[in-house]
């Protein structure tokens, strides 16, 4: 184990002691203001983005890209820092490192995002899974990869780089459906966007394209059930249909049991999760590093059928960006999480000029009478 991570370890010890003193002292203190720089107890902006939050044995873990000030593609890796009062964040340097080694799937100057951190119960190991694009190849990979480590703060060992589901059908297409995928043809299309190729699409065109090799995977989640089943989500197909999978009981695989969800609906970043009975899903439109208005999806199974709602954002972004609802307040979804009792949208506002510098919110979700999620603009949030 690392110095730093020892650090990080002996950090966590001292900042329990201090969270009990300081709680205690400024019980009133507000954590952070949406869309402000959120620095970390050394006084630097989180960079951390497109990431989760981990709670694990009383502490929490911030998983995130770490992204150089400039360019898109990741010199050191998936940071990681750790809190135990979710205000105060440890930098505890990079949970899984880039590779120097030429030809490595994990190169240095691949892109990785949206990191995705389990505890697994069984194996007793932290499992990772994040989108990633081998070095050079800009974003035609669209991989899914695994890394595991011991210890929640790393170092992460790369297990394995995949596209999915070779030669598997989805649970929701019927012998018919199947067919006419099989009729499909992508090559064809010189045109996109027509009526009659989003027809195509629909059909399963580019599923059926990728079928033999296996299916895209680029923006993405992971939702643990109460039955503790655990699913990958996922945007496949060009960025055109998302998947719900099935994780192998060790987190590392597939079990080939999966769904597409709303094909030809362009969704992106998505984050899953459930209340009462009900499954939720809650996802971007498809503007790279823009923001657009936010779709949600409704289920009573997580199988499907999943049925599209209207965005749950509401109010305008208060702040120097005043981004209204119908933007999602200028970000896009890397993950909902239930912390201290509070189910939270968590979002980057995206910097693409500088990366790094790209801003966090953090919204509480809300139910309104009915049921359904609702999301305001939510300025100084307390945790
Ligand atoms: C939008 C995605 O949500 C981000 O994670 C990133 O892949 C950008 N597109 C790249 O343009």
């Amino acid at each position: 184990m690392n110095t730093r991570h020892n650090t990080c370890g002996r950090a966590i010890a001292l900042a329990c002691l201090l969270a009990v003193v300081v709680a205690t002292a400024f019980a009133q203190d507000s954590a952070f203001v949406n869309g402000q720089p959120w620095p970390d107890v050394a006084g630097r902006h989180i960079n951390a983005h497109g990431g989760c939050v981990l709670q694990h044995d009383g502490a929490y873990y911030w998983y995130g890209e770490q992204r150089p000030d400039r360019g898109y593609t990741m010199d050191g890796g998936i940071a990681v820092y750790s809190s135990t009062d979710l205000r105060q964040w440890t930098d505890c340097g990079l949970a899984l490192r880039t590779s120097p080694e030429a030809g490595s799937d994990i190169e240095r100057g691949c892109i990785m995002e949206r990191p995705k951190v389990l505890w697994n119960e069984r194996t007793r190991r932290f499992v990772m899974l994040f989108h990633l694009e081998l070095k050079g190849r800009g974003y035609e990979a669209a991989r899914v990869a695994f890394a595991e480590s011991e210890s929640p703060t790393g170092p992460f060992r790369f297990v394995r780089s995949t596209r999915l589901h070779a030669q598997t059908w989805p649970l929701n297409m019927s012998a018919a459906d199947i067919e006419a995928a099989k009729q499909t043809d992508a090559s064809a299309w010189k045109e996109w966007w027509t009526p009659e190729w989003r027809a195509e699409v629909e059909k399963g065109m580019y599923l059926w394209r990728d079928f033999e090799s296996g299916q895209m995977s680029r923006d993405q989640t992971v939702f643990t059930d109460t039955d503790g089943r655990t699913y990958h989500i996922t945007s496949s197909q060009e960025n055109l249909t998302l998947l719900i999978s099935e994780l192998t009981d060790d987190y590392l695989g597939f079990t080939g049991r999966y769904v597409m969800v709303a094909p030809g609906g362009q969704n992106e970043a998505p984050c899953l999760f459930r209340q009462g009975d009900d499954y939720w899903l809650i996802c971007s439109g498809c503007t790279g590093w823009a923001p657009n208005e936010a779709r949600m999806f409704k289920a009573k199974s997580i199988w499907g059928p999943w049925t599209q709602l209207p965005s749950p954002f509401q109010g305008v972004a208060t702040g120097f960006f005043n981004m209204p609802a119908n933007k999602t307040f200028g970000a896009q979804g890397n993950f909902i999480t239930r912390l201290n009792g509070q189910l939270l949208f968590m979002a980057d506002i995206w910097n693409p000029r500088h990366l790094a510098r790209s801003l966090h919110i953090w919204l509480p979700i809300h139910f309104n009478d009915e049921g359904t999620p609702v999301i305001p603009w939510t300025g100084n949030i307390e945790l």
